[in-house]
């Protein structure tokens, strides 16, 4: 298996989107911030940002990240405690992109659901024409459970297209891009619930792209 990347679906040639040059980058729902550490470390000219109101999982790399860059330093990270729904108004207008990688929770009822309220604060963080990479890994099977309890609908490209899209679009989100993935093909990511999740042969990958419009 190729070593992990901090290449996101976005990034990826099998899957090629247009990228944002420089700019600023935010991931939320960040967990223990592997995805904005690596992708620091390896692209010094874009500012990354991770969000996650838990932060306990970032007390390591929080610390880390104030070394010298020869001994695993980056000062192109910035670590905020924050949840979706109350994103600080000092990012208004700053991403160029946004990923949303492998959310639970009220984050995956947001993005899964398509809470219109909630997208438009992801929207109001976002410049014009920044990209939304939304990346869900649940198995319909094992987190059939979690579908109740969040009240999402299984995410099948017709339900992205036929009830997600409106809504994203009600958000000022175009999806441009969307797709499922099997166990076998997915693409490689540097987070840490890739990793793991990635252990299971049956669990698909649900990703799509929007633009900030
Ligand atoms: C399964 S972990 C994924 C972490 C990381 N993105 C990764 O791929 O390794 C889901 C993360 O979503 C965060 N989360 C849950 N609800 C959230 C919310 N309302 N706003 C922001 N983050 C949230 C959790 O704290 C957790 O860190």
């Amino acid at each position: 298996m190729a070593a992990p990347t901090d290449r996101s679906i976005s990034q990826s040639s099998k899957h090629s989107f247009e990228i944002t040059g420089e700019g600023v980058i935010i991931d939320i729902g960040t967990g223990d911030g592997r995805f904005v550490y690596q992708s620091a470390r390896r692209t010094p000219n874009k500012f990354y940002i991770g969000i996650d109101p838990n932060v306990r999982p970032l007390a390591k790399i929080s610390e880390k990240i104030y070394r010298k860059p020869a001994k695993g330093g980056a000062s192109n990270v910035l670590f905020i405690q924050a949840a979706v729904e109350d994103l600080p108004a000092e990012l208004n207008g700053v991403a160029d992109e946004v990923h949303i990688h492998f959310p639970w929770g009220s984050l995956l009822r947001t993005v899964a659901a398509g809470e219109v309220n909630v997208l438009g604060n992801l929207r109001r963080i976002c410049s014009s024409g920044a990209l939304l990479e939304v990346v869900i890994g649940l198995d319909p099977r094992r987190d059939r459970a979690e579908f109740e309890r969040l009240e999402i609908r299984e995410l099948s490209l017709q339900q992205i297209d036929e009830v997600l899209a409106p809504k994203y679009a009600e958000a000022g989100f175009e999806i441009n891009e969307r797709g499922i993935l099997p166990a076998s093909e997915w693409p490689e990511f540097n987070t840490s619930w890739a990793r793991r999740l990635q252990q299971n042969e049956n669990r698909p990958i649900t990703y799509f792209i929007a633009r900030a419009i």
